[in-house]
């Protein structure tokens, strides 16, 4: 049965290690503070990916050829691809994302503006496993921008990639843009910030929770901790209680309770893994692609890779 979203996190914040899934950062307020987070000088992954797909178009374009479909996982405004369609000329374009309200108004404005491209908004779950017969004959594009794969555990990316690559049957790729590893510092510095947007990135997902469950986070109770953590090649984003905290969770049916925080217990919000250009396309390859092209920025901060399905 599925879970709905309200079990969901009775169930991760009762856990032995809580923890608060990294899709609850999205809510209207944690959007609009993503993008600013894209603006800040110390968050260099945004405009570093931009800087590879414009200074590599005619490249990446030739590397991905014929669009039958060019599906973008986690759409969001479709801007990133829409920037792609005079390069790669898809005869048809999916946006896929979890609201669907959001996308369709995109979506819509967009086909006004390329009236030569068949447009659809669909919902999809990205945690789940992808399917789509109804065009399992075409060469199909997936677009996965933004790093956003690195909030996936390794061994959940591999499977992704999998099912990925399955569902190219045999034509089609992957053109994906992912952090790399670099220096501490200034892997530090993007996720601490010193004016403080992801400090309320990360705690506003309290009040989303709050929302979502009726429960009483009082937010001058946590702090935003963030640091890279070398042994598993990720950023980790916790919430650490200032002081002792007891929340409540309201009633639902028998599973309404308290949950106590001693000071300094962490919540763990988000992991932001971090690659290297060998250790990636090696992930890629055992996934079932090959011929796999990259390209990257003068300082190797970030990637972008095509990779085609075997
Ligand atoms: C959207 C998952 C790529 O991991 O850098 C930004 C989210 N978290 N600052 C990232 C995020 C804190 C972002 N991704």
């Amino acid at each position: 049965m599925k879970q709905t979203l309200l079990e969901e996190l009775h169930l991760s914040l009762t856990a032995d290690a809580p923890f608060i899934s990294p899709k609850f950062f999205y809510d209207d307020i944690g959007s609009h503070l993503f993008d600013v987070i894209t603006l800040l000088e110390e968050y260099y992954p945004t405009r570093t990916e931009q800087w590879i797909m414009d200074a590599h178009r005619a490249a990446i374009a030739q590397a991905v050829g014929d669009c039958d479909v060019l599906l973008d996982l986690g759409a969001g405004n479709c801007a990133k691809a829409s920037q792609l369609f005079n390069s790669i000329q898809p005869k048809q374009y999916r946006a896929l994302d979890i609201s669907k309200e959001y996308l369709e108004a995109a979506v819509a404005d967009l086909q006004k503006k390329y009236p030569q491209i068949d447009m659809c908004a669909e919902a999809i779950d990205l945690s789940l496993p992808l399917a789509f017969p109804d065009i399992a004959e075409r060469r199909k594009i997936f677009f996965f921008p933004g790093s956003s794969i690195g909030n996936y555990d390794p061994k959940k990316a591999d499977q992704f990639f999998a099912n990925l690559a399955q569902e190219c049957h045999g034509n089609g790729g992957l053109l994906i843009g992912v952090d790399l590893v670099k220096d501490r510092e200034t892997l530090h510095l993007a996720y601490n910030d010193p004016l403080g947007v992801t400090a309320s990135f990360n705690l506003n997902i309290l009040l989303n929770v709050n929302r979502i469950t009726g429960s009483n986070f009082n937010l001058q109770d946590w702090e935003h901790v963030a640091f890279f953590n070398e042994s598993q090649s990720r950023i980790e984003m916790h919430l650490r209680a200032r002081s002792d905290v007891e929340v409540h969770l309201p009633n639902d049916g028998s599973k309404g309770h308290a949950i106590q925080f001693k000071a300094g217990d962490l919540i763990h919000t988000e992991n932001s893994y971090k690659y290297t250009q060998e250790g990636f396309t090696e992930k890629l390859r055992q996934a079932g692609f090959d011929n796999i092209q990259t390209w990257t920025d003068p300082k190797k901060h970030f990637l972008v890779c095509f990779a085609n399905a075997k």
